[in-house]
């Protein structure tokens, strides 16, 4: 069952704490009355008291399944903070990424828990990667459905999707996103499963790319991984065969990334979904 009857003793303090301050408050956090829920609410009030996070501002953007804002630390450290929505659409999505992974083994089966689960399975594979020096947000805090990173960005302004910037030399962007793929497979033992130009953010004064939404990579040994890898190749091959690169075929990447050569079920699963 939700917590609700078992809220443990920090988030009764942060309750009370809230209500004695939220008028007070209701300066410093602009957006947040009216737009986030209760328990959203008191995660965030916790990152307050904890001098985490300082300032939380407007909407950068909203994905499939989280709003994401940009916030301040007390220090002036620019945040993104991912706010995943507890909504229906969201955890039937999700459940089929948690279910072959054997670090979220026993999670609970309500959907509040598959959303925590989610966001705590991202910021372990911000940190997972970042080690891998791939080129990823930095991981700052999670906390149920909240997770807080490194801002990307400039002058406060999130840098753009890779499909929307101007990418100057297709074919070198590409040989480095390739690499990134195998050196996430080999180093950090990941499949990033929804890799495209959706999920890559550009900074266009440095012609430098970022991965991010990382919460549905799965590990290698996952027994969805062999298909994940080989439609993040597909994405990517088709995403900068459009801007003119020449490309590797998936089949010899997947080879060289693997081991195996592809099944062949792989090409129709794909071009299925
Ligand atoms: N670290 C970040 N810094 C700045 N903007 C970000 C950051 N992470 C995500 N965003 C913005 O928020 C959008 C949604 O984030 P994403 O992680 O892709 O969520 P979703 O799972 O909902 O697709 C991105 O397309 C991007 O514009
Ligand atoms: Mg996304």
């Amino acid at each position: 069952m939700y917590e609700e009857d078992r809220l443990d003793k920090f988030e009764r303090k942060a309750q009370r704490w809230k209500e004695e301050r939220i008028e007070k408050d209701s300066e410093r956090f602009k957006v947040v009355q009216g737009v986030f829920d209760e328990s959203t609410l008191m995660v965030l009030y916790k990152f307050l008291s904890k001098g985490i996070l300082e300032e939380l501002f407007g909407t950068i953007n909203s994905g499939k399944e989280a709003n994401v804002y940009y916030g301040k630390a007390p220090n002036g450290d620019e945040y993104a903070v991912k706010v995943y929505r507890t909504v229906a659409s969201v955890f039937k999505r999700i459940h089929e990424y948690i279910q072959g992974d054997r670090r979220f083994k026993r999670y609970k089966k309500n959907s509040y828990a598959i959303i925590y689960t989610w966001a705590r399975k991202e910021f372990s594979n911000l940190k997972r990667i970042e080690k891998t020096g791939i080129p990823v947000p930095r991981p700052i805090e999670v906390e149920k459905n909240v997770l807080i990173m490194g801002f990307l960005g400039r002058d406060g302004l999130a840098f753009p999707l890779i499909r929307e910037a101007e990418v100057e030399d297709p074919d070198k962007q590409y040989k480095s996103i390739i690499d990134d793929i195998k050196k996430l497979y080999e180093e950090a033992g990941l499949v990033h499963g929804d890799l495209s130009e959706y999920n890559l953010m550009f900074d266009p004064d440095e012609q430098q790319y970022y991965v991010i939404d990382v919460s549905q990579a799965v590990l290698a040994s996952n027994p969805r991984a062999d298909l994940y890898l080989y439609r993040d190749i597909t994405n990517i091959n088709n995403y900068f065969e459009g801007l003119g690169a020449t490309t590797v075929s998936r089949d010899t990447l997947f080879k060289q990334i693997t081991g195996m050569k592809p099944s062949p079920s792989l090409a129709l699963d794909v071009e299925g979904n």
